[in-house]
């Protein structure tokens, strides 16, 4: 059983990582309205992708736990952008924001003595380490890329594989 604070915070939880679902698919949306950003596109849609199955981890979670995970009301994320630059800024400050709640929720658990749960965000934990890596290296190759067209298509061709290289294990499959 879920101790209150325990059950408040991993809900809390749910809705962040629903946030970021929304957050990644405004992006992804945006950016398939640009002129040639398919790699791009499609990175966001997989990140929203991701995300909803991060909550759904949890949803399932805490009502394994007999808990009750709510299922939140979202509000509407950035929907545009000034550049790419900027997108992928956002992006990092996004999941730096989700590994500090995680951390704060690790430490809850603890405080707690919730040993369960203190273990179940040990996958978390991992995932961020990954996702705030591949946010900071995505925006190290597009400042070094600055406005050159030339870099961008790179960029955009070779998004997928920074993906892959940024996690040899393969993400989609670690989030089962
Ligand atoms: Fe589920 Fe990228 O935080």
């Amino acid at each position: 059983m879920l101790t209150q604070p325990i059950q408040q915070a991993l809900n809390k939880q749910i809705a962040m990582e629903a946030q970021s679902s929304q957050a990644y698919l405004a992006m992804a949306s945006w950016a398939e309205i640009q002129p040639g950003l398919d790699g791009v596109t499609n990175f966001f849609y997989q990140q929203s992708d991701e995300e909803r199955v991060h909550m759904l981890k949890l949803i399932r979670y805490v009502n394994e736990r007999g808990g009750f995970a709510v299922v939140p009301a979202l509000p509407q994320p950035n929907i545009t952008f000034q550049s790419l630059k900027r997108v992928f800024e956002e992006f990092l400050r996004h999941e730096m924001a989700v590994s500090e709640s995680i951390n704060e929720l690790v430490g809850l658990a603890l405080q707690e003595k919730d040993f369960a749960t203190h273990n179940f965000l040990q996958w978390y934990v991992s995932e961020q380490i990954e996702e705030e890596g591949l946010a900071r290296m995505l925006n190290d190759k597009l400042e070094l890329v600055g406005d050159d067209k030339g870099g961008i298509y790179l960029f955009d061709k070779d998004i997928m594989l920074f993906r892959a290289n940024a996690s040899p294990s393969g993400r989609v499959s670690s989030a089962g």
